[in-house]
């Protein structure tokens, strides 16, 4: 029993490595140049861990900050550079709303409906990139994890065995998709894979990069360190058309 299983979550970690971007720096685009600075951003999953962590970090650095969130009081934050844009990110009409006067956008969306199949992440990403190529906005910074694609297996063994095999299969499944509709784009775009996110404060430092994460030990990240890395990638292309880890 326990041997089967033990196949299962390794088959499961090269399913995700098959599905997952494969990412490497020589295959990264040339840099675009950008004919205007980014000042207007529009933050998806503003109402969770990250993307609270994202609205006050990109108010901090004087950003002008669209809220996109289904819930907008559960934002719990007023600022005069701040607004909201209401509704589901499954919406494509909502989306081509908020989207629309932007000059970047990131994405912190997730959920907690772990346990059946859904396309929230992927439909709802495919939706943000058809507004934006719509509109000629062309930086995305998009949140997925550690595990996908060339960082398959370096969620440390706990990841490896228990978490992917038992409760984020579907989860996982959707966020390969969710890469691959984002690599299929034109736009410039940036993936960034977490490790295990925690509430910690932010320290400003952290380890990104194309080979982070560890095939034995987990590796964690405060979401406030990942807000910081997220906002620091709208205007540094070291990464652009890659998904490096940060932990
Ligand atoms: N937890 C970890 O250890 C870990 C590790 C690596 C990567 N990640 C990934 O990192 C990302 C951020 O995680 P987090 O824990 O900071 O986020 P989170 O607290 O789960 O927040 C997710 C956000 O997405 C929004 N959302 C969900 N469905 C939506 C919909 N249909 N329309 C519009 N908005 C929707 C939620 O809005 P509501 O407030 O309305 O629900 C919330 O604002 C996720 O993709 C997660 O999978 C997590």
């Amino acid at each position: 029993m326990l041997l089967l299983f033990v196949l299962y979550a390794i088959v499961l970690s090269a399913v995700f490595a098959r599905r997952g971007l494969w990412s490497s720096a020589s295959a990264a685009a040339p840099i675009a140049v950008r004919s205007q600075p980014i000042t207007r951003v529009l933050i998806i999953g503003a109402t969770g861990g990250t993307g609270r962590q994202l609205v006050a970090q990109a108010l901090e650095r004087g950003y002008e900050v669209t809220a996109f969130a289904r819930t907008p009081t559960r934002l719990e934050l007023t600022h005069p550079k701040l607004k909201i844009a209401q509704g589901d990110v499954l919406d494509a009409k909502a989306v081509a709303n908020a989207v629309r006067g932007q000059d970047a956008v990131l994405s912190a969306l997730g959920h907690r409906r772990f346990f059946y199949p859904n396309q929230i992440q992927s439909k709802g990403t495919a939706n943000v990139l058809e507004a934006m190529a719509a509109n000629n906005i062309s930086r995305f910074v998009c949140e997925t994890a550690l595990g996908l694609g060339n960082s398959a297996g370096r969620l440390g063994l706990p990841g490896t065995f228990f978490m992917l095999p038992v409760i984020l299969p579907f989860y996982f499944w959707d966020k390969a998709r969710q890469e691959q509709v984002v690599a299929a784009s034109n736009l410039d775009w940036v993936i960034v894979r977490p490790g295990i996110l925690t509430s910690g404060a932010r320290r400003g430092s952290y380890r990104h990069g194309l080979e982070v994460g560890s095939y034995f030990w987990p590796m964690s990240i405060s979401r406030a360190d990942v807000a910081d890395f997220m906002l620091k990638q709208l205007d540094d292309d070291t990464y652009l058309r890659m998904a490096p880890g940060v932990g």
